[in-house]
């Protein structure tokens, strides 16, 4: 039987340009071209997981706008089930996004159609919820409607998936609900209300995180790798080499996806970590989000290609 991804979150335009630096407050700076790219976090990893031959479903909004049309195509020509995307009177999701010439990005996003996003569209969503066996959630949609769903799905023995991204304090009512939680350096400090300066502060973060309930804490370290909190273990799994980093944006997302195809697909958590570094890897070697995201060959083929560390990581 098909295993199913169902992604509760958000789903935006990116409006994109690359400038040699990401202005200070204050400051003006000349970018290169305007380019639209489909983004949106939720919407990412729908994709992501679709790209890779999930069967995956999208519970989300778009607006009643131009952007509306092109964000559902997308979605659609990935394989990702839209039934339950549906549009409301206000304009789709957006990202501004300014890319520097080291790949690295500034996003601030204008939430439109995904701040609409309640929890009675999640109930209306439940059959679609309770079939599935993995749930991905992100913070880009109102939180209290990242709870509901969370509920719906753990009270159905579905695997939640939480990539608390962007940043906030959360309940530990919600990270309960959470089987799995995927934070990158920054989140996990404001979740842990710790700072991590070096190895030591990571250990400690996932530990405070997993004190919360959250049995497996999988921290995401960019050029660091990946570090993976379960059962009172520590592991780190090095990253694959990239040699050009064109575009960072929606590298968090593809290894969510990826992640999440592999879980869903019945690997370990620790046999799902190198695909999700794999996927992420190769999402910065291209510009923009959803155009970036890889293939299940492309990702194959670089894991035929890792070490042993990079596939069964190393004890801290
Ligand atoms: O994670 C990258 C995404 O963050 C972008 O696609 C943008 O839409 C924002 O949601």
């Amino acid at each position: 039987m098909a295993r199913r991804i169902v992604v509760v979150g958000s789903i935006n335009m990116d409006l994109v340009t690359r400038t040699n630096k990401i202005p200070i407050p204050g400051e003006t700076v000349i970018g290169g071209d305007l380019q639209t790219f489909p983004g949106g976090k939720g919407a990412n990893q729908a994709v992501a997981a679709g790209r890779l031959g999930s069967d995956v479903a999208m519970v989300g909004h778009v607006g009643n706008d131009v952007f509306a049309q092109q964000l559902r195509e997308n979605l659609h020509a990935d394989g990702v089930n839209h039934t339950c995307v549906t549009e409301v009177e206000a304009a789709s999701g957006v990202a501004l996004i300014v890319v520097d010439a080291a790949g690295q990005n500034s996003i601030v996003v204008a939430p439109g159609a995904n701040g609409w996003l309640t929890p009675a569209d999640v109930q209306a969503a439940s059959d679609m919820i309770k079939s599935a066996d993995v749930m991905l959630l992100q913070l880009e949609i109102p939180l209290e409607t990242v709870e509901c769903a969370a509920q719906l799905a753990h009270q159905a023995g579905v695997c939640v998936i939480l990539n608390p991204a962007p940043a906030q304090l959360l309940p530990a009512s919600l990270l309960q609900l959470a089987d799995v939680l995927v934070p990158n350096e920054s989140e996990a400090a404001v979740l842990a209300g710790l700072p991590i300066d070096d190895r030591r502060g990571l250990k400690r973060a996932a530990a405070k995180l997993q004190s919360f309930g959250v049995a497996i804490v999988i921290l995401t370290l960019g050029s660091r790798g990946t570090l993976l909190a379960q059962d009172g273990k520590f592991t780190h799994y090095p990253p694959f080499d990239v040699v050009d980093v064109i575009d960072t944006t929606a590298a968090g997302d593809a290894f969510v996806g990826s992640l999440a195809t592999a879980l869903a697909e019945g690997s370990s958590v620790e046999n799902a970590i190198p695909w999700g570094n794999a996927a992420g890897a190769l999402a910065i070697t291209r510009s923009g989000a959803q155009p970036s995201l890889p293939t299940r060959q492309e990702v194959e083929a670089l894991l035929s290609q890792a070490t042993p560390d990079q596939m069964e990581g190393t004890n801290l």
